[in-house]
Order: C-alpha cells, then sequence, then structure tokens
C-alpha cells in the first residue's frame, strides 16, 4: 500500500452510528482481530483482550451498559477492547519464551527486560509496592530521569496499551469496507457484569462493527499548524 492510499484509508474512516443488518462474512471479525494483535505494546507485554459480542440478547444487554446507544444492537458485532491488569503474570513468561525460540531475543536481554518489567510492575511484599513506587518516584524524580511507572499509574498504562490495537482494528475494518465507531460512552462495572469479565481487566474502548449505513459523514479536522510543535512546544 502507499502512503496516499493510506492516507485516503485514515481520512476515510467515520465514526458510524447507523448500521445494515447485514452479517459478517464468516471469520471476517477474527482476520480483523488477528491483524489487530500485531500493534505494538510495552515491553511486548501484548495485554489487550478483545471481547467479541455477535449474540443478540447479549448485545441488548450491552447496549443498555452503553447508555443505549443503538449502534451496539445494530451492528452485527460488538468489540469491547479491554486490558489486562495482571498481563505480567499471564504473559511475560510465554513471550519471553517465544521470542527466545524465534531468535527475536538473548538471555542477556531477557534479564533486562524481566528486571524493567519488575521495576515497572512489580508490587512487592504485601502488594504494597505500588505505594512505595508512587511516594518514591516523584522525590527520585528530582534527581533523576524518571519514566511513568505502570505498577502505579495501572488504569492509564492499559488505557495507553489497549487504543493501539484498537485503532489497528478500525483501520483494518475501514480497508475491508466496514465500518467502526469507538465508544467511550459506558458503563464500565454494567459491561463487565454483561459480560462477565473479570474484575482484574479494565474496560478501555468499545466499537461496533459491520456495514455502515450512515449516509455521506463529513467530519473536519483543525489544521496541522494547530497540532504541530516542531523541535519543542
Ligand atoms: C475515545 C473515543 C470515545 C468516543 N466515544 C463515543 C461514544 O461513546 N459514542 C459515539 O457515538 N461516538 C464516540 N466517539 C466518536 C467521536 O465522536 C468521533 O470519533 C469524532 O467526532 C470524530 O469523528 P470521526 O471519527 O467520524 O472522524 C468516540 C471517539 C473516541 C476516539
Amino acid at each position: 500500500m502507499d502512503s496516499e492510499t493510506f492516507r485516503h484509508l485514515a481520512q476515510s474512516r467515520r465514526a458510524t452510528r447507523h448500521f445494515k443488518p447485514d452479517p459478517l462474512p464468516d471469520g471476517q471479525l477474527e482476520q480483523l482481530l488477528d491483524t489487530a494483535r500485531w500493534a505494538p505494546s510495552g515491553y511486548n507485554l501484548q495485554p489487550t483482550h478483545f471481547v467479541a459480542v455477535t449474540d443478540p440478547a447479549l448485545k441488548a444487554t450491552l447496549r443498555a451498559a452503553c447508555m443505549d446507544q443503538k449502534q451496539i444492537t445494530e451492528a452485527p458485532a460488538t468489540v469491547v477492547f479491554v486490558g489486562d491488569r495482571r498481563v505480567v503474570q499471564n504473559n511475560l513468561d510465554i513471550m519471553l519464551k517465544q521470542e527466545r525460540e524465534a531468535g527475536s531475543i538473548n538471555d542477556q536481554y531477557e534479564r533486562m527486560m524481566r528486571s524493567y518489567v519488575s521495576l515497572a510492575f512489580g508490587q512487592g511484599p504485601l502488594g504494597l509496592g505500588w505505594f512505595w513506587k508512587a511516594t518514591l518516584a516523584p522525590l527520585l524524580g528530582l534527581v533523576r530521569t524518571m519514566p511513568s511507572i505502570p505498577a502505579v499509574h495501572k488504569r492509564y498504562w492499559l488505557a495507553k496499551q489497549t487504543m493501539l490495537p484498537a485503532m489497528t482494528f478500525m483501520l483494518a475494518a475501514q480497508s475491508a469496507g466496514l465500518a467502526t465507531c469507538p465508544m467511550e460512552g459506558f458503563d464500565e462495572r454494567r459491561v463487565r457484569r454483561a459480560l462477565g469479565i473479570p474484575a482484574s481487566l479494565v474496560v478501555c474502548l468499545i466499537t461496533p462493527v459491520g456495514y455502515g449505513a450512515d449516509e455521506s459523514l463529513t467530519k473536519t479536522r483543525l489544521p496541522l499548524a494547530n497540532h504541530l510543535h516542531t523541535n519543542g512546544w
């Protein structure tokens, strides 16, 4: 794909609030999510999970938890993007083993990763590590450079990670002639209850996907000059 084609793809995606009832072709949703999982993530920990909802009764319950936004029940499928608070326990060993076998890291890199991840995510004795990190990090920051620490800002870290597969999914859907609508208008507790999502996962974004029925959706953007700050603010 050349850059003009990609620019057109990014420009023509619209948040779509009306969908045709047509179902997605078999396997299409899985294929789009298979693309989305190639988005990058911090330490390659891959904390994003996709909860795909196609069952009509479940979609109705989900719609109620999404402030009754009708695109949820109109679209043939809705994807709930969630981030795993327990990603280190769940993914680190598997990911490192896979990377070692693929030859993309060596022993030295693995040791470094393990120590960084433990520093960044470790909760320490009694699970109070985040407290010491929250109090010590700003003080240490006075004398040395300190990154933001995921153990302290877990929801923020997960929101950042999860948006990347979500955006990749929306662009992949657009390239397949499908429409989406990113949504943050939902009651997280009720969404979790409707879909049986454990409390260790943070619900970050929801998007229906299907064939758009909105005619001629147009949107504007502020000029690039409003956003671009070259070599500093
Ligand atoms: C994080 C996020 C949350 C959003 N939440 C909602 C929502 O709950 N309901 C909705 O109809 N649109 C929602 N939108 C869509 C925006 O209104 C839309 O993206 C914006 O107006 C720009 O339009 P465009 O996406 O068609 O270019 C959301 C968009 C983003 C990025």
